[in-house]
C-alpha cells in the first residue's frame, strides 16, 4: 500500500506516526516531490516544534497542517497568531499565544497515543489499522466534534420482552 520508498524515507515516516497518517492521506504528491530534489530535512526552518520531528520537511509540515485543517474544517488562522491580512494572509507560526494551538499539540500527542499504544494492538483490520485514528475521526470537519443527539435508549432492561418466535440472530457473534 506504501508508494516506493526509499529506506531514508521509511524511517523519516517511522519516525512520526502522526506525520505518516498526513502523509498518506496527502497522497505521493509530497513523496514524488521529494524524489526530484535531494532529500534534505530542512530543521533549521522551523523554531518552535515540540511534538512533530524536528527532522521534519517543509513539505510535510505543511501536508500535516493542511490535514489538522480539514478535520477540523478549519484554517491556519484558528490556531496561529495573524499578523497581516493585507496585501495577503501572513502569520506568526512559530508563536504559541493561542490555545487552540496549545490544545493542538496536546491532540497530536493523544492521536499518537491512541495509535501507538491501543489501535497498533487490534490488528483486525492489517497494517493501516495502527494508524488509523486521525483528527478527522473525532472530528469530522468540526472544531469540536459532535456529541451523539440525545434519544431514546436502543433496549432498556426490563422493556417488552422480545417476541417468543423471534428468529435468533443471523450471525452469532463471533469471539476469538
Ligand atoms: C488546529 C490547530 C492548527 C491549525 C488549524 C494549523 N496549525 Fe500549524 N501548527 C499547529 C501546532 C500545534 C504546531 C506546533 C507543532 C509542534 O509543536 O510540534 C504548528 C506548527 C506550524 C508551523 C511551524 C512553526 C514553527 O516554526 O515552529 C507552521 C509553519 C505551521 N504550523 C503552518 C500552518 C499552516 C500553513 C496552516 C494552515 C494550512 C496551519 N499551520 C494550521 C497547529 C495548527
Ligand atoms: C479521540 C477523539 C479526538 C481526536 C482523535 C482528536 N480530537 Fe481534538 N478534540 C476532541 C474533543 C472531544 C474536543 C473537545 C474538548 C473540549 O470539550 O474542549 C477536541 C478539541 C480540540 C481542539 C479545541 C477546539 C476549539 O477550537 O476550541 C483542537 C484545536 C483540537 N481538538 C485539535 C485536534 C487535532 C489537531 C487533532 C489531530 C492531531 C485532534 N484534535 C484529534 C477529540 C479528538
Amino acid at each position: 500500500m506504501l508508494p516506493h520508498l526509499d529506506l531514508r524515507r521509511l524511517v523519516l515516516i517511522r519516525r512520526s506516526a502522526i506525520v505518516s497518517v498526513f502523509l498518506i492521506i496527502a497522497g505521493c504528491a509530497a513523496v514524488s516531490q521529494q524524489k526530484a530534489m535531494p532529500a534534505q530535512p530542512d530543521n533549521l526552518e522551523f523554531h518552535n516544534l515540540r511534538v512533530l520531528s524536528p527532522n521534519i520537511t517543509h513539505d510535510e509540515l505543511i501536508a500535516t497542517m493542511r490535514g489538522i485543517s480539514r478535520s477540523l474544517g478549519t484554517r491556519c488562522e484558528h490556531c496561529h497568531v495573524q499578523t497581516a491580512t493585507e496585501p495577503r494572509p501572513e502569520f506568526d507560526f512559530p508563536n504559541d499565544a493561542k490555545p487552540e494551538k496549545r490544545t493542538a499539540r496536546t491532540m497530536l500527542l493523544m492521536t499518537r497515543a491512541i495509535n501507538t499504544e491501543y489501535i497498533s494492538k487490534v490488528n483486525a483490520h492489517g497494517e493501516a489499522a495502527g494508524e488509523a485514528v486521525t483528527c478527522f475521526t473525532c472530528h469530522r470537519g468540526h472544531t469540536v466534534p459532535e456529541v451523539m443527539p440525545a434519544g431514546p435508549a436502543p433496549q432498556r432492561p426490563g422493556a417488552a420482552p422480545a417476541a417468543p418466535n423471534a428468529a435468533p440472530p443471523a450471525t452469532p457473534p463471533v469471539s476469538r
